[in-house]
């Protein structure tokens, strides 16, 4: 066990099959149409690469960062662009891949400005979600879990950039961060 990860919730063979479910899903429903899968950075990234190698479309990939938490785990609220679409979503099938939801402000103002870009449709793939922080209203299309209102780390989860190489996800000890 590494220093500073608590329970395990998600072990690496958990992990890969539900993202094998969620792409069987995301293929059937989009079938006969191509899609631009865009990937919120920086945490999505391994969740992304699992998740579009298992998806059996056409697709393209492109990526967008948004300044949200800092070394703490505490949301800022500040949501901003620091980090654009190469391409235009602009009447594309555009399937939008984050980490985690927590309270919903970061995908709340993703959504929004991309679906002011007008694509053809806009869904949501989520592997984590808190519903119980939330704070914006967010319909997430396609979820891997539902977890309490803990700390979580690994597969792209990080606390203060570390743990986003593990190939599981725990829960961060608590002598790691200062209670919310
Ligand atoms: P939201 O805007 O509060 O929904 O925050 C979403 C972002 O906060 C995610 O993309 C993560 O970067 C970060 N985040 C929220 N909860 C956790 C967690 O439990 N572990 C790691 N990062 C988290």
């Amino acid at each position: 066990m590494l220093k500073g990860i608590g329970k395990v919730l998600f072990t690496e063979e958990a992990i890969q099959n539900r993202v094998k479910e969620l792409a069987a899903e995301i293929t059937e429903d989009y079938q006969g149409k191509e899609i631009i899968v865009v990937g919120i950075l920086t945490g999505a990234f391994i969740f992304m690469a699992d998740l579009i190698r298992e998806i059996k479309l056409p697709l393209t990939v492109d990526f967008i960062d948004v300044a949200s938490y800092g070394s703490s785990t505490y949301s800022s609220g500040v949501v901003r662009i620091v980090k654009d679409l190469e391409k235009s979503i602009e009447n594309a099938h555009v399937l939008v891949v984050e980490d985690i939801v927590d309270t919903g402000l970061t995908l709340n103002y993703i959504s929004q400005n991309l679906l002011s870009r007008h694509p053809a449709s806009l869904k949501i793939c989520a592997f984590l979600d808190k519903p119980s922080r939330r704070q914006a209203p967010i319909k997430v299309d396609y979820l891997g879990y539902k977890i309490p209102d803990e700390f979580a780390v690994g597969y792209g989860l990080d606390f203060a950039e570390k743990y986003r190489s593990l190939p599981y996800i725990a829960v961060l000890a608590p002598e790691e961060y200062i209670k919310r």
